[in-house]
């Protein structure tokens, strides 16, 4: 298959991981003879600090030519501390998400088994945690009309959505279950918000098409509970914009790392692929982030090209590196320093040589690293 790919390294961390992203994917290319084409822009901070746009439109240009969009991070603690800043890298973002009619963000939670004792939780309530999150990422809180009075003392951010906003995500979330535990779960604060009471009848309604899928409802407070109380009890989680950012971030404690939580963003026409953590300032150029996110951002991508023996090919150089503790930092206690690229050249490995013997495998990452 031939795919040209837009790469969006964007700030911080977010070029180093997706350079690990890009080495699975050309591994792949090479196993499989497929042709990916890579080509990169700028966004968010970077895109700032060149062109004084966090989203310039040479680069939304590229990701509209392009089959999909492979996106690193986003963010710089010089915004982060200015509310002032009228320019922010997270506009990019935003603007993107928006402009490509990125509707459906897919975010998978798992406890992987060599994880377990990684996860601050404990193992028998995560131990076989496998939950998809559906979070509706064009509309809400985030998009509507946002005021501040004059005085600056007042301010109201606007969340509105309508019932076609609603309903194609919930399609996508039905579908995706009934090829999985057949069970959604609907979050929202419906005892108090407008429009989580029409999520709840427009769902509710187009529920009857999926005679085969439970359909059952939490409200958020409740739900940031039980994520962590009994994570194993959901399958598909939808729900709207804000609700969806905190408890994707709050279900990644299950993995043990949010360095490990991939995501997929999709609309009818453009699809985008991004690790669900942020830009991680501090450990830029260091060599510590996690690049898993990323590299199964790719296999997210992958998938949504039907690509899915290579995608299970990626997915199992995970696992296989979490086994054998070549991983970076954030999981490792066994080997003290693990590099972002170290990691990324171990799945492209594996990729190359999946029969290899598991010590085979140790021995070809200890004997290139000049770290450890
Ligand atoms: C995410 C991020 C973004 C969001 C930020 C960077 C705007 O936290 O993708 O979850 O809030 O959606
Ligand atoms: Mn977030």
């Amino acid at each position: 298959m031939k795919l040209n790919i837009a790469v969006l390294p964007g700030d911080g961390v977010g070029p180093e991981v997706t350079n690990q992203a890009i080495k699975v994917l050309k591994a792949i290319a090479l196993e499989f003879n497929h042709s990916f084409l890579f080509k990169e822009a700028p966004v968010g901070a970077t895109a700032i600090d060149q062109h004084n746009n966090p989203l310039p439109e040479a680069t939304l240009e590229l990701c509209k030519s392009s089959d999909a969009i492979l996106f690193g991070a986003i963010g710089h603690p010089k915004y982060d501390n200015n509310p002032s800043a009228k320019i922010r890298p997270e506009q990019g973002l935003l603007k993107l998400r928006k402009e490509l009619g990125l509707y459906a963000n897919i975010r998978p939670v798992k406890a992987y088994d060599t994880l377990l004792d990684k996860s601050p939780l404990k193992q028998h309530i995560i131990e076989g945690t496998d939950i998809t999150i559906y979070r509706e990422l064009t509309g809400g809180i985030y998009f509507g009309e946002k005021h501040l009075s004059e005085d600056g003392n007042t301010a109201s951010d606007l969340c509105e959505y309508s019932k076609h906003e609603i309903e194609r995500i919930a399609h996508l979330a039905f579908k995706s279950a009934q090829s999985r535990k057949r069970k959604v779960t609907l979050v929202d604060k419906a005892n108090v918000l407008e429009t989580s009471r029409l999520w709840r009848k427009v769902v509710t309604d187009l529920a009857k098409n999926y005679p085969d899928v439970t359909l059952d409802f939490l409200f958020v407070d409740n739900a940031a509970m039980q994520i962590i109380l009994n994570p194993k009890q959901f399958d598909v989680i939808l729900t709207e914009n804000l609700f969806g950012d905190v408890i994707s971030d709050e279900a990644s404690v299950i993995g043990g790392s949010i360095g490990l939580l991939a995501s997929a963003s999709v609309g009818d026409k453009y699809a985008m692929f991004e690790p669900i953590h942020g830009s991680y300032p501090q450990a830029t150029d260091k060599g510590i982030a996690n690049p898993v996110a990323s590299i199964l951002s790719a296999a997210m991508l992958l998938e949504h090209f039907e690509l899915h023996e290579e995608a299970e090919l990626i997915k199992e150089g995970v696992e296989k590196s979490l086994k054998l503790n070549i991983t970076t930092p954030d999981l490792n206690t066994t080997y003290d320093n693990v590099s972002t690229s170290k990691v990324g050249d171990f799945i492209a490995d594996f990729i190359s040589n999946p029969k290899d013997t598991n010590i085979n495998f140790a021995n070809i990452h200890l004997g290139q690293s000049t770290i450890i």
